[in-house]
């Protein structure tokens, strides 16, 4: 019904809309001036004492989530971190053991794959960790520990608010596990914090100040056949994200791609008016990466690649070699994909309006995937 849909055009309209109330729902109780605790993760300090290592499975948008999270959970607990899709783990021989810690990720809790991988997981004597956002779902009820989104309801086939409450249960666990085991100091956990608590006021900021204008640009993208998105480091798994919700709910094959990949393969797509969003490092967080992104974009400009660059607030670099550039706000280096995937949800979603798609319900994809 229209009312359930709060006056937004389609639920995942709506749910885009809710994608700061997302962010700010799943931190609310867990950070206290400063200090990161999970009150349902209380009595599992040996637990997460005891690991080695961490696998993270999933499917679909939440194993981009977990590739977020890798580049967090590593940095902060400075235990290796592995990411795997749940249907690609359980049908080898993986390494694990009682000091494994397998995270699996999941929307509704129910998608079979990944279920079947924490089970799998569960007899081979790991510890499991289920991050879910439906309350009493199968996946947390087979997990030694649970750590909820609590982005609200995700009707929309194609997941959006789910995606960036999962990148911050991430964040939350990392800072937690990370603060148990002493890889972390507190200072940098209080400041860490006060990064994350800023980021629902600057999602806020790109939806009202940015979405007509990328709606508007995605309209005039309506005929475009095909799509490729370019990032680095925590760029990368945004880049994928915007390639997946563009074939999801457009039809227009899309691909995402490792910036430093190109010219490995991808450059050789390149032909003039090619559409290539490139998801640009903040070069205050390293003036290395941005370099080698922005040189990315001058190699696909010269051979004619439309760019549409998604860069920080301020960031020159980009402007005499991008056709659009879509504006994100300051943050931290590791909390720019929280922000930076904002635009191709946007995106994505425009275009499909553009061309009279029913974005909530594109064909033969199916919300839950509760078969193997
Ligand atoms: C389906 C949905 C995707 C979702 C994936 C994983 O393919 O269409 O939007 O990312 O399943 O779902 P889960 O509920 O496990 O997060």
């Amino acid at each position: 019904a229209a009312a359930d849909k709060g006056g937004w055009p389609s639920f995942m309209a709506k749910e885009v809309s809710e994608e700061p109330e997302a962010v700010a729902n799943t931190l609310r109780g867990r950070i206290h001036d400063g200090v990161v605790s999970i009150p349902e993760l209380d009595g599992l300090d040996d637990l997460f004492r005891g690991i080695d290592r961490i696998i993270v499975i999933a499917c679909g948008t939440a194993a981009y989530a977990g590739m977020v999270g890798k580049y967090a959970l590593e940095q902060w607990t400075r235990l290796p971190v592995d990411v795997e899709l749940a249907h690609e783990f359980r049908y080898r021989d993986p390494v694990i053991g009682p000091s494994t810690l397998v995270v699996s990720i999941s929307q509704s809790g129910e998608t079979m794959d990944t279920l079947m991988a924490v089970k799998f997981a569960r007899e081979a004597g790991a510890k499991t960790l289920s991050i879910c956002n439906t309350q009493g779902a199968t996946i947390p009820r087979e997990s030694d520990a649970i750590v909820y989104t609590h982005a609200g309801p995700e009707v929309a086939v194609a997941s959006t608010k789910a995606f960036v409450a999962q990148i911050t249960a991430l964040y939350l666990l990392a800072l937690h596990v990370g603060r148990l085991r002493g890889a972390v100091s507190a200072s940098a956990v209080e400041e860490l914090a006060r990064e994350l608590e800023a980021v629902p006021s600057k999602i806020t900021w790109i939806l009202e100040n940015d979405r007509a204008r990328i709606e508007e640009f995605a309209a005039w993208m309506a005929d475009t056949r095909s799509v490729l998105f370019l990032g680095r480091h925590v760029g990368y798994p945004i880049a994928l994200e915007g390639a997946l919700k563009l074939k999801e709910i457009t039809y227009i094959h899309a691909e995402g791609f490792a910036a430093g990949e190109l010219k490995h393969g991808p450059i050789a797509l390149i032909e003039p008016g090619q559409p290539v969003f490139v998801i640009v490092p903040s070069p205050r967080a390293s003036a290395l990466l941005h370099a080698k992104v922005v040189s990315n974009i001058q190699e696909i400009r010269a051979r004619g690649a439309r760019v549409i660059a998604v860069a920080e607030e301020g960031d020159a670099a980009v402007l005499p070699f991008a056709d659009e550039v879509l504006r994100i706000p300051l943050a931290g280096p590791l909390f720019e994909p929280l922000l930076a995937v904002v635009p191709l949800h946007i995106f994505a979603m425009g275009l499909a309006g553009a061309k009279g798609l029913d974005v909530d319900q594109p064909r033969n994809l199916a919300k839950s995937v509760t078969v193997e």
